[in-house]
């Protein structure tokens, strides 16, 4: 059946551009076409939309629950000045910790179904966004380490990424309970997770994965490096380089992503709504 918009595959293992529809203004046929090409790509890019913020979050909610409705993901604060890296601001630094690969809230008891994300202003220079492919990722391991993965597990928290790159926030403060550490406790997930919908495996691993249990400290760090080091390569890797209006929906259950760095003293200003996980299928072990 042929779709009523347009999809242009990108030059990966997955994702697609998406052109010849208004998102707002999807009929129940539209949508359920693109729900399937947002199950076959899981990463649709949408340019040149310009929604409105609540225009985006009733895309979002046609997916599902919301795990919140709209948080910005930016340098410029509310009072329009920048945040400065170097005065040791909590959010530069959680946006310095999201450059590495990661899966959204996996460190809490149901990690995310997906998100959209949409771009408001962009600097000229760098600030792309990257997301990488796991299930071919696990689908181009060798059949060994296919059987070893299938066993572990590893325990995922936002305390262990950040603290990685020497982020250890104050508690009690109001960017503590903003960026997600309160209730931060290690929960444990599958490294090979089932996609919901559609069956197909991936690997579930990225920055806040941590500590498999069974193996010493170091040869877990070890496998879980290895890992990202194959699973983010070419062709299972795509950068977005945004511009204003852009919107991008991805499937949190089956991508990693990461930010890339950009010209801090250039405004950036995107807007992430993101949508729950399914209680069933993306609850934390135990
Ligand atoms: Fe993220």
């Amino acid at each position: 059946m042929t779709k009523p918009f347009d999809v242009l595959p990108v030059d990966a293992s997955f994702g697609a551009v998406v052109t010849g529809l208004r998102l707002p203004e999807l009929d129940g046929p539209a949508w359920r076409a693109l729900h399937d090409s947002w199950l076959e790509y899981a990463l649709l890019i949408f340019p040149g939309q310009f929604l409105e913020k609540d225009e985006q979050i009733a895309f979002a909610r046609r997916f599902g629950p919301l795990e919140f409705e709209m948080g910005a993901v930016s340098n410029v604060r509310e009072d329009g000045t920048l945040r400065v890296e170097e005065e040791g601001d909590d959010v530069v630094k959680i946006l310095k910790g999201n450059e590495g690969w990661h899966a959204d809230s996996t460190f809490k008891p149901i990690q995310a179904k997906g998100a959209v994300f949409s771009a408001e202003v962009v600097p000229t220079v760098g600030g792309h966004t990257g997301w990488a492919d796991m299930r071919s990722a696990y689908d181009a391991l060798d059949a060994a380490t296919k059987a070893k993965v299938e066993t572990l597990s590893a325990y995922h928290s936002l305390h262990y990424s950040q603290g990685r790159i020497g982020h250890v926030p104050k508690k009690g403060t109001d960017d503590y309970r903003r960026l997600g550490f309160e209730g931060d406790e290690d929960v444990l997930r599958p490294l090979v997770k089932v996609h919901p919908d559609t069956g197909r495996k991936s690997l579930l691993i990225g920055r806040h994965a941590h500590d498999i249990p069974g193996l010493a400290p170091e040869a877990s760090q070890q496998l879980l490096q290895e890992l990202i080091d194959f699973a983010a390569q070419p062709p299972r890797v795509y950068h977005h380089d945004w511009r204003a209006g852009d919107v991008v929906i991805w499937d949190n259950r089956c991508l990693l992503h990461q930010a890339t760095p950009f010209d801090m003293t250039q405004r950036r200003i995107m807007w992430h709504t993101r949508i729950a996980g399914d209680p069933v299928s993306e609850a934390a072990l135990g």
